[in-house]
């Protein structure tokens, strides 16, 4: 048949109960190399004590010469789709999150869908930094919803090695590089409160805060990539009261109290935050997954590459309730509520 007269997505028959979405499948993808903070000691005035202490990360994985996001995306989404039994045909589109994308444009999540051997649907990449799965989750939970699509690639995929000034020890210790994705399908449910969906999202900006942390170059700006920049006290700051924030939203919206929840997979941006909220929900540390101490932060790819890491070995289980929160460069923040 002629690929023009293909339908774009797979044309969505009205169901007996409301369609919503599910996760269906994990996905991760790491380069090889490992970068430790003695590593980074030896050509930064900086210490393996100073960024344990302050940030709980002992090292990162860094890219290859020539591994692009594109690569690490679809790799973790090779993941995810095996985890759900599915094919690359079954795919209707793609939603990527990403601030190091391949190139200014097409999209990663073309190059992706092309790497994955996808010729129909959609295909679209996600600008909110470290925010941006939330936010891609969010975008296609609501296309799901609407019946706009029934299987989306969800991903976050990041080369933050690209943008570090490696001169920067404020910010180059901080970041490393990787991609995770989950498949989101469509699900008939029929109200029941143990049905595993997406609960919901929640989705902030403030625009007014986009100079403590930032990339200080662009296309438009200055025709070139630029470097990452931050202020961290004063993200740190807004960190710890906008992601306390969220997560009562999102538990109010649902009628949940703190205890209802299963896993805090949070952004892995700093190990002290991610203690702190997992203080507030009055979760024992061993109901948090925590990835920071061997990926850093890892931006859009560390809620999902968390995800991954704790449905492969066994922590994640059907039925249990998932909370994920995060906050980056924008500012954007956001918090997700879904049962497995
Ligand atoms: O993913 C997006 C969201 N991002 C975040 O959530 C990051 C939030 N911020 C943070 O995680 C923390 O603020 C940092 C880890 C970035 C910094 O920790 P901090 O405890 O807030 O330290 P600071 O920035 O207040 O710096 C304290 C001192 C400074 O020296 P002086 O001015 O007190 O003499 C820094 O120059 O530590 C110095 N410093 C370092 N020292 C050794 C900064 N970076 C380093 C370093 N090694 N790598």
């Amino acid at each position: 048949m002629d690929s023009i007269s293909e339908p774009s997505v797979v044309p969505v028959v009205a169901a007996p109960g409301l369609v919503r979405s599910r996760i269906a499948g994990f996905g991760g993808a790491l380069p090889d190399r490992i970068v430790t903070n003695d590593d980074l000691a030896a050509s930064l005035d900086t210490s393996h004590e100073w960024i344990m202490e302050r940030t709980g990360i002992r090292e990162r994985r860094i890219a290859a010469p020539g591994e692009l996001s594109s690569d690490l995306a679809a790799a973790a989404a090779r993941g995810a789709l095996a985890d759900a039994g599915l094919g690359a045909e079954a795919v209707d589109g793609i939603v990527l999150a990403t601030s190091t994308p391949d190139r200014t444009y097409p999209a990663t999540a073309v190059a992706v869908q092309a790497k994955l051997g996808i010729t129909r649907g959609f295909a679209f990449d996600i600008a909110a930094v470290c925010t941006g799965f939330i936010y891609a989750l969010a975008v296609a939970d609501a296309m799901i919803r609407s019946g706009a699509a029934r299987t989306i690639l969800v991903i976050g995929a990041e080369v933050n090695s690209r943008i570090l000034d490696w001169t920067d020890r404020g910010t180059a210790v901080l970041f490393g590089d990787g991609a995770g994705a989950v498949v989101l399908r469509a699900v008939d449910t029929h109200g029941g409160a143990g049905e595993a969906r997406v609960l919901s999202t929640h989705l902030h900006a403030d625009g007014r805060h986009a100079d403590i942390l930032l990339v200080d170059g662009g296309p438009g700006l200055t025709g070139t990539v630029g470097h990452v920049r931050m202020q961290g006290r004063e993200v740190f700051r807004h960190a710890v009261s906008k992601l306390a924030a969220v997560v009562d939203e999102a538990l109010a919206a649902n009628g949940l109290r703190q205890g209802d929840v299963d896993w805090l997979v949070p952004h892995q941006a700093n190990l002290r935050i991610i203690d702190a909220l997992g203080r507030k929900l009055g979760l024992p540390p061993e109901r948090v997954v925590v990835t920071v101490d061997r990926h850093a932060n890892t931006s859009a790819a560390s809620i999902p590459l968390a995800l991954w890491e704790a449905h492969t070995d066994g922590r994640l289980k059907p039925g249990q309730l998932v909370l994920m929160e995060a906050i980056g460069g924008g500012l954007t923040w956001g918090a997700a509520l879904a049962r497995l």
